[in-house]
């Protein structure tokens, strides 16, 4: 059997050294030392339980530090099992790590036989909740950092955060509009080491050539007429944290030079100014361009693209994620009807088949806007293609035959009943005014399961 993987988050290098030899026999142990290595390691290895000191460095005797640490590892796995090692006479800052979702603690001196005990214990109902995960979600996960996808194109994008984000790597994100290239960002930084620290996201197409240099790089007082006192740009704003340059494609000339030496370098000079500034943040771009085309015709520096293009993902348009579409627009659905008081509220069949047949040139931000727009319009329980403003979509299509459509009616409020009742045949039979056999054989016939 394979050893589960533990974290040691500890600065004191003697504990840590004494706490591996002790566990080094039963788990795959992996150590830190402070917040930045924690999280890196706690997203790159996925530790089974983490152990977590609560001072570290820079303030050794202060328990903010690793109540950071414990607040990013839960907000990246909210059922992550951490288990706090406080000092001596700090239980109330223990407790309230328990509070804030720690799973267990213990104090220093910590009794390595009591230290085994939580620890498999705490192993042993980290694996019963994920194999419980596993099978309620079946292996492919729909919603994966508040993206929802089960196509295989967006668990390869998925993947791909998973993998990239622990590196300090530049990203560039390549995708039509609306595709959802901004919450990729997000995701990534929220998985890096640094995802405790900012995350700064600039539109360079929206800001006016003339300004956008200051505003990226801050300038000195006096740099130019209305510069009454420095300030700071986004690049020095995102230190310890992610800069997200989204339309990098529509980055004037001069700026490209700049951010180039910067990528080079990690240092910067304001507007109007002579000093080296440093910044850590991590540079991820975005474009719906194609940047090498832009290259290729001198309106893109090559040597900045391959600088960007580190690692390329490319965020598949809605029409090419399958059956996602119609999930991604029933979740939007439930949530807007919440918000508005609908909560029975169902797509009608013209609704699902314009849908399906529409291209979403905007993708993802279009089907969010028409469902909330459909929302608001529907009469009754139902959201229909005209609600949704795509009866051009539908009148396009070649005609439906009675057959088609019927059956499309039949499927509609076959699943709806068996959602309502939980998939008991009986109960939505009595709904649907059919017998239990006929039912079966209409599910039979139309390819439905008991879960609808
Ligand atoms: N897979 C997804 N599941 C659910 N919601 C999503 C998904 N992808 C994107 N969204 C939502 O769609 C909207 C558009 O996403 P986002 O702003 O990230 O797209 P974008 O590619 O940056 O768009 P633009 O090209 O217009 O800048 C956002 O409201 C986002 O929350
Ligand atoms: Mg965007």
């Amino acid at each position: 059997m394979t050893k589960s993987k533990l974290l040691i988050v500890e600065d004191d290098v003697d504990i840590r050294t004494q706490m591996k030899w002790a566990l080094a026999n039963e788990y795959d142990v992996h150590l830190a030392g402070d917040r930045a290595s924690a999280l890196a390691a706690f997203s790159s290895i996925g530790p089974a339980v983490t152990l977590l000191d609560l001072g570290l460095p820079p303030r050794p005797n202060d328990p903010e530090e690793g109540l950071a640490v414990l607040s990013a590892i839960l907000s990246q796995d909210p059922l992550a099992k951490v288990i706090i090692v406080s000092g001596q006479g700090d239980k109330q800052n223990a407790l309230r790590a328990v509070g804030a979702g720690a799973y267990d603690f213990l104090c220093k001196p910590v009794d390595l036989d009591e230290l085994a005990l939580v620890l498999r214990r705490c192993v042993y109902l980290a694996d019963l909740e994920k194999e419980y995960r596993e099978i309620q979600h079946g292996a492919n996960a729909e919603v994966f950092e508040d993206m929802l996808g089960a196509s295989p194109q967006m668990q390869a994008v998925f993947d791909f955060v998973r993998k990239v984000a622990p590196t300090s790597a530049p990203v560039l994100i390549l995708g039509e509009n609306g595709t959802g290239k901004e919450v990729v960002a997000q995701a990534l930084h929220r998985r890096s080491a640094q995802g405790a620290g900012p995350f700064v996201a600039i539109n360079c197409s929206a800001i006016p050539e003339h300004l956008l240099e200051s505003e990226l790089f801050g300038y000195e007082k006096g740099a130019f007429t209305g510069a009454q006192a420095q300030r700071k740009g986004h690049i020095e704003s995102a230190a310890g944290g992610t800069l997200f340059l989204d339309e990098i494609g529509e980055l004037p000339a001069l700026v490209q030079v700049k951010l180039l030496r910067f990528l080079q370098e990690k240092c910067f000079q304001r507007v109007g100014g002579r000093q080296e500034i440093p910044s850590d943040a991590r540079i991820i771009a975005a474009t719906n361009r194609n940047l090498q085309e832009l290259t290729t015709s001198g309106k893109f520096r090559e040597d900045l693209y391959f600088r960007l293009a580190v690692v390329v993902v490319r965020v598949p348009p809605l029409r090419e994620r399958g059956d996602d579409m119609v999930m991604v627009a029933k979740a939007f659905l439930h949530n807007y009807a919440v918000e508005h008081a609908k909560p029975s509220l169902t797509f009608a069949p013209d609704a699902l088949r314009a849908l399906g047949a529409h291209r979403w040139p905007g993708n993802v931000r279009e089907l969010q806007n028409r469902v909330r727009r459909a929302v608001i319009m529907a009469d009754g329980k139902r959201v229909t293609a005209r609600d949704l403003e795509l009866t051009d979509t539908l009148s396009a299509l070649p005609p439906q035959t009675l057959k088609e459509a019927r059956e499309s009616v039949e499927r509609e409020l076959i699943q709806d009943a068996l959602r309502r009742h939980n998939g008991k045949i009986t109960s939505a039979a009595l709904e649907l005014g059919i017998s239990r056999p006929t039912l079966y054989e209409l599910m039979e016939k139309l390819g439905i399961g008991r879960e609808g």
